[in-house]
């Protein structure tokens, strides 16, 4: 895969300038890096703290998947920036479902990703990345210091941005083309090995609480729960996410 790299200063959220360039035409491999963003989203309409010193930044691309690869690309893109922070830096980055990347139990990314649709086909795909990296947990909101964590607490220096960068697309674009080549079920059962199942878990989904024990993916990356009735559910990661104790 071949990226073409935009470097912007401040912006208000990466992810609507790379839609922008897609709706204006633009081909898939652009990125759009930001040293700092404004109106940094989340997912589910939470915001992104997205101090100077974060690696943020937006991928554009035009994926001709199936519908059950395509909904499995949020969590390959989570798992790319795992592979990254494992090889770059050795720490023990693990994924928790849908996608954020978590060493030790704290969020130091999430993934946003965006699509427009044709009927059933995707137009295209804005995958969003938030790496908490050069800056200090005082810099995020009070209520975010317990459960996240940046790579600077956790290593205990700053890190190259430029290297990270290239750490994340180069990987990317390695589960990108495994996921066009069809071993998008690997790539499941690769972070399904990072998210540490079976385990107990409470999902937030329509307004109710469900609380199981996490089995695993199924194929179109939903998690599968098994409630106390023995039945097993799949929650969809569009509209559900995980309820913190
Ligand atoms: C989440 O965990 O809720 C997802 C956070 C995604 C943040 C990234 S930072 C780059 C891109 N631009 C945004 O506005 N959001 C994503």
């Amino acid at each position: 895969m071949r990226w073409h790299i935009i470097r912007l200063s401040e912006v208000g959220s990466t992810n609507d300038i790379a839609r922008e360039l897609a709706e204006a035409g633009h081909p898939e491999g652009i990125v759009v890096v930001a040293r700092r963003q404004m109106r940094g989203r989340g997912r589910l309409g939470r915001g992104w703290a997205s101090p100077e010193g974060g690696l943020w930044f937006s991928v554009l691309l035009r994926p001709r998947l199936a519908p059950a690869d395509l909904s499995k690309l949020p969590i390959v893109a989570s798992l790319a920036v795992a592979r990254a922070l494992r090889r770059l830096y050795g720490l023990p980055a693990e994924l928790e479902w849908p996608n954020d990347v978590l060493v030790r139990g704290r969020k130091v990314c999430g993934v946003l990703v965006e699509s427009a649709f044709s009927g059933r086909e995707a137009l295209f795909s804005v995958v969003g990345i938030g790496v908490n990296a050069n800056f200090g947990l005082e810099a995020l909101p009070g209520e975010l210091r317990g459960r996240a964590t940046t790579l600077r607490e956790l290593l205990g220096h700053d890190v190259d941005l430029e290297e990270l960068l290239n750490a994340i697309l180069s990987e990317l674009g390695a589960c990108y083309l495994a996921l066009k080549e069809g071993k998008g079920s690997e790539l499941l059962r690769e972070a399904e090995r990072l998210m540490g199942f079976p385990r107990p878990l409470s999902v937030a989904c329509g307004g109710r609480v469900f609380s199981g024990t996490a089995l695993g993916l199924a194929e179109d990356g939903s998690l599968l729960l098994r409630l106390p009735d023995g039945a097993v559910r799949a929650f969809s990661w569009a509209e559900a996410t995980i309820k913190k104790p």
